[in-house]
């Protein structure tokens, strides 16, 4: 079974190809980075007019490179929320609308149920139960994934995800947008970064990183003299990376699964996939996680997810925020 899947509930317009919700079959995605770098984050004005403009050329592309046209497709998938509204909307009116010039099936997708189903696309799918923790920029979550479409939270952030507050930290430091790339790349030359900033106090399976943010640009304002920027952006990063993994440990111990997954576009993290291995070791625990391009927001797992476990098949659905 072929499905199209489309994604627009932020600034990625991206469309994907995915045979049995699990072999890529091709992928296309339009980045806005240069239209919001300037701003220091997205304006969803101009991100629903860019994908507007974006998506008739993307799908076009997906389809030519799978070498395929839309009357082979079996049916299309397409992020119904969370996400910006008006992003949204762009990407399921036109799913809406091919699938009824078409007269194909509609699936209507959870985009954190996407970011998890990235994890099946490639050769080994994961075995079930298994814990994930989803990092993105909208969301951190450590989820209980007992099967594609039986999902619950374990614990969750309590104020800004993480990837907002690699995106906030870049922009104090004067980084591009998006943030977490920037940090990643500027960290790597530290091998072992100094511990400058405070650990997180929440207990149990929750989060919290408005406090660690907060604490960047109490040094970087005061300090930024004696710690360069480098060494601040490793430090944050080591800090964050601790703390999830900590709590994804937590989560294993806690429950006995040994099965441990990470998705979201800060699953692209070096440092904390470089990390699960050290705290999980591969003699104990089996570890997934997407390829690097399934980790930020693509089509692809969003055809995955309509394959997997979609929340509507008619066309009647409505997008949502959270
Ligand atoms: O999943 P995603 O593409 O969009 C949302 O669903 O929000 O995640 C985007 C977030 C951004 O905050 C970005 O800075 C972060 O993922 N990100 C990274 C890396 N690549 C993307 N964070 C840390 N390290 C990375 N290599
Ligand atoms: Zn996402």
């Amino acid at each position: 079974m072929i499905l199209l899947g489309i994604e627009t509930s932020c600034d990625d317009t991206s469309c994907g190809l995915v045979e049995d919700g699990q072999r890529l079959l091709s992928l296309c995605t339009g980045s806005q980075d240069d239209l919001h770098t300037n701003f220091g984050g997205i304006v969803p004005e101009l991100a629903a007019r860019e994908h507007c403009l974006q998506l008739d050329r993307v799908v076009g592309r997906a389809l030519s490179e799978a070498d395929l046209s839309l009357h082979s497709i079996d049916a299309i998938a397409v992020t119904a929320g969370p996400g910006l509204v008006s992003s949204l909307l762009t990407g399921v009116t036109a799913a809406k609308t091919l699938a009824a010039f078409l007269q194909k099936p509609i699936l209507a997708v959870d985009h954190l149920e996407a970011h998890v189903a990235s994890l099946a696309l490639g050769e080994q799918k994961p075995e079930l139960p298994l814990i994930c923790l989803l990092v993105s920029g909208g969301h951190t979550q450590l989820r209980l994934v007992e099967s594609w479409d039986r999902q619950s939270i374990l614990g969750q952030t309590l104020d800004d995800s993480v990837g907002e507050a690699f995106d906030k930290v870049a922009r104090i430091l004067g980084l591009a947008y998006p943030g977490g790339p920037a940090i990643d790349l500027l960290s790597r030359d530290i091998a072992h970064s100094t511990e400058l900033l405070p650990e997180s106090k929440v207990t149990g399976l929750n989060f919290s990183f408005s406090g660690l943010k907060s604490a960047v640009l109490r040094l970087w304002e005061k300090e930024n003299n004696t710690h360069s920027a480098q060494l601040i952006a490793a430090s944050f990063q080591q800090n964050v990376v601790r703390e999830l993994t900590k709590k994804l440990k937590r989560a294993s111990d806690n429950l006995d699964i040994k099965n441990i997954a990470i998705a979201g576009g800060v699953s692209a993290n070096t440092a904390l996939r470089a990390r699960l291995a050290t705290i999980f070791p591969a003699s104990e625990y089996r570890i997934y996680m997407p390829e690097l391009r399934f980790c930020t927001d693509n089509g692809a797992m969003v055809a995955a997810a309509g394959y997997l476990c979609p929340r509507s098949r008619s066309l009647d659905f409505a997008v949502y925020a959270r």
